[in-house]
């Protein structure tokens, strides 16, 4: 199987956590977009959707899915969207899409988060793929001095501005053992807006997409 159907595997399985009249956060990212395709079947069902990016917000309303700002919500009922690792703890590092400060806002204003991958994304260790982290854009150089002093090596996203206006700085070298700690050290930081590490609020469940079909890790409560 190729990774595109791996992860539209994981997608469609995602509509099994969607419940009716309910509304429902989506990600970002090329798996979240076969989960948006699988959503329209049950646009009439769902109350609406709050995206995390401007660009899935436009391939929803593209489909005739509704779409609400977060403000006009009372929060989600569930939040599915893709990671770039995910430990089978279910903290995941995100972000390469440069979206992840409307998906951890998203996360964490949603009642159940549901990770959708293809098994590459699953590793022992976070770290391996470059953690990114927003940045006001006048704290660049004093941020990455700083991720430098966390044991990082950063490098400005070139061309990239997010849909906050802001930068990002892909941070590699990290082998991140504690992610919860490396999480909250990297928020204290002046400057930072959000980093990639989804590990204070976990996945709570992870579909995982392999050869021999989709596995559902859950997160002990
Ligand atoms: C977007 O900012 C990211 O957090 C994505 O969720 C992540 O990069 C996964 O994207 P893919 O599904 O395209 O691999």
């Amino acid at each position: 199987m190729d990774a595109n159907a791996l992860k539209k595997a994981a997608a469609e399985a995602a509509l099994a956590y969607v419940e009716d009249d309910t509304i429902v956060g989506v990600g970002t990212g090329s798996t979240v977009n076969f989960f948006i395709d699988a959503l329209a079947s049950r646009r009439a069902r769902i109350t609406a959707t709050v995206a995390s990016s401007e660009a899935s917000a436009k391939r929803l309303r593209d489909l005739r899915i509704p779409v609400r700002e977060l403000n006009d919500t009372d929060g989600c009922e569930v939040y599915v969207d893709g990671a770039d690792e995910v430990t089978e703890h279910l903290a995941m590092v995100k972000g390469g899409g440069g979206a992840l400060t409307r998906e951890k806002i998203v996360a964490q204003a949603s009642r159940k988060f549901v990770c959708i991958a293809d098994a590459s994304k699953l590793v022992g260790v976070l770290g391996r793929f470059p953690l990114p982290v927003e940045v006001i854009p006048m704290a660049r150089s004093f941020v990455a001095r700083e991720l430098v002093k966390v044991g990082g090596m950063p490098e400005l996203r070139q061309g990239v501005a997010t849909d906050n206006g802001n930068l990002i700085l892909d941070v590699r070298g990290l082998t991140i053992l504690d992610p919860v700690e490396l999480e909250t050290r990297i928020n204290q930081i002046p400057g930072v807006v959000t980093n990639g590490l989804f590990a204070r609020r976990p996945a709570d469940v992870l579909l995982l997409a392999t050869p021999e079909g989709v596995k559902t890790y859950k997160r002990p409560r």
